[in-house]
């Protein structure tokens, strides 16, 4: 498919309608927008590309603007125009994820190259991304603790039939990889696997989101667009953090699920679909149910069959042979050789409790290997997060809680350190003489 959505963002009409023209001659689809809001619904209506930009508009300028697209659509490719291009503007609107940057009075030859290699580059991107998706689509669970036995037994067994999973588990488990994994092992696996995050979707947009809407639903809705229920149509549905919908959505997302037909906003036809609905949630739903944030009915329709993922640190076995895979892996992506870590420093691997689980240690062997200057991760190169504090740890005053901190904070560096008070301080950025005071002071043992 090509892409060629381009939206023209300006509030000045005639710029509009000159850029338009020339591009709509180009053969681009494009669409207009005078300000923020007008700029805001397309995007959330057309699956736009390319978006010119101004820079000088009123009340909202095009560098805030910038921004505002950023933050919700990172992968538009956004191209400032601008009548007084100073060096400044430019380096800040790069700086925020502009493509490039422009200058009026506009040069139609050098646009039509622009946006040629803006959409080369975007082919290019989401190219990998597909990539790098297929390959965590057939990627197999890691890890060799009697926990992970189960998890992939389980996953054999029900993968192949048609009911419903609700998947449970702390951030960075592995949900969606269990989820990925039973729609790829799934009679279903030649279909779609669509993942939607509840949380992520504003509560007047969920009905367009998941049953789409037909063209001239509302204002702005120039062409029919699929809903998820319909893209998942055959294949498998994952509901991701279910547990952070609102109660109005929950209602909305009941009614469907019980009937798996609806109709798209506008429309008259009733759309029936087959979908196999995944859940997964990071929140105890019992707990949310008993206070009144989570539909209790939901809860039973999704629950066919529950499934836990354990935390990383009840199943410490696995940091192993995870880490090794992780290394291969950004071994391969480097063009480095195989970096090891030794068993002390595996050690304290396993003296972590992991709050952010296999998503966290991910990370941290990313790190470690990149900030790794031999290709042996020992105990010095394994820097992690302080513990956090349970909230029963906080003290009731200011001064306590921060006394509290300081001695915790500095028990945790000196232990990064083997006990080396001037390596610690160096690395903490304080005095050694300062460290000393407080070793003495918080009466912290140092061996
Ligand atoms: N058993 C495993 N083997 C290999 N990689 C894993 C395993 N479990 C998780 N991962 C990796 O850890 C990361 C987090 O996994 P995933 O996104 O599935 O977790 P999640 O539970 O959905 O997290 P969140 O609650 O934060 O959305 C991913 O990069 C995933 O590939
Ligand atoms: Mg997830």
């Amino acid at each position: 498919m090509r892409l060629r959505n381009i939206l023209i963002i300006d509030d000045e009409l005639s710029i509009r309608e000159t850029l338009s023209g020339v591009l709509k001659d180009e053969n681009y689809k494009v669409w207009t927008a005078h300000n923020e809001v007008e700029t805001l619904r397309v995007l959330s209506q057309e699956d736009i590309h390319v978006v010119f930009l101004d820079i000088l508009m009123k009340p909202v300028d095009g560098i805030e603007l910038l921004k505002r697209i950023k933050e919700r659509y990172s992968k538009v490719i956004v191209i400032m125009m601008s009548g007084h291009g100073t060096i400044e503007t430019a380096v800040q609107a790069t700086k925020l994820g502009a493509y490039h940057f422009i200058e009026k009075p506009l040069s139609l030859e050098k646009i039509l190259v622009i946006l040629e290699n803006a959409f080369q580059s975007k082919e290019l991107e989401e190219e990998n991304e597909r990539l790098r998706l297929e390959k965590y689509q057939n990627v197999d669970l890691i890890g060799r603790s009697q926990a992970i036995s189960k998890i992939r037994e389980f996953i054999k067994m029900v993968a192949p039939t048609n009911s419903w999973v609700l998947i449970s588990g702390e951030n960075g488990t592995g949900k969606e990889m269990v989820a990925r994994n039973l729609h790829h092992l799934s009679l279903r696996f030649h279909r779609e696997f669509v993942a939607v995050n509840c949380a992520a979707i504003p509560e007047n947009l969920i009905e367009s989101e998941l049953f789409g809407y037909e063209k001239g639903a509302f204002t702005g809705a120039y062409s029919q667009k699929k809903g998820k229920f319909d893209l998942a149509d055959g294949g498998t549905l994952f509901l991701d953090e279910i547990g952070d919908m609102s109660l109005h959505t929950q209602s909305k997302v009941l009614r469907i699920l019980q009937e798996q037909k609806f109709e798209r906003v506008g429309g008259t036809k009733t759309i029936e679909v087959d979908v196999r609905v995944i859940a997964a949630t990071n929140k105890d739903l019992k707990k949310e149910i008993g206070e009144g944030r989570f539909r209790e009915d939901l809860y039973y329709r999704l629950n066919v069959i529950p499934f836990h993922i354990p935390p990383l640190r009840e199943r410490k076995e696995d940091i192993k042979p995870l880490a090794h895979f992780f290394l291969s892996e950004i071994a391969l992506e480097n063009n480095k050789g195989n970096i090891k870590i030794t068993d002390r420093a595996y050690e304290r691997l396993y003296q972590y409790d992991w709050p952010g689980n296999i998503r966290e240690l991910r990370n941290l062997i990313e790190r470690f290997a990149i900030m790794s200057q031999t290709e042996t991760i020992d105990v010095e190169g394994v820097v992690l997060p302080t513990e956090r504090f349970q909230s029963g740890n906080f003290s009731s005053d200011f001064r306590s809680a921060r006394e509290n901190f300081e001695k915790k904070f500095i028990e945790e560096k000196l232990k990064e350190f083997n006990g080396n008070i001037s390596k610690t301080a160096q690395s903490i950025g304080v005095e050694r003489s300062h460290l000393h005071r407080k070793i003495k002071q918080y009466e912290i043992k140092v061996d």
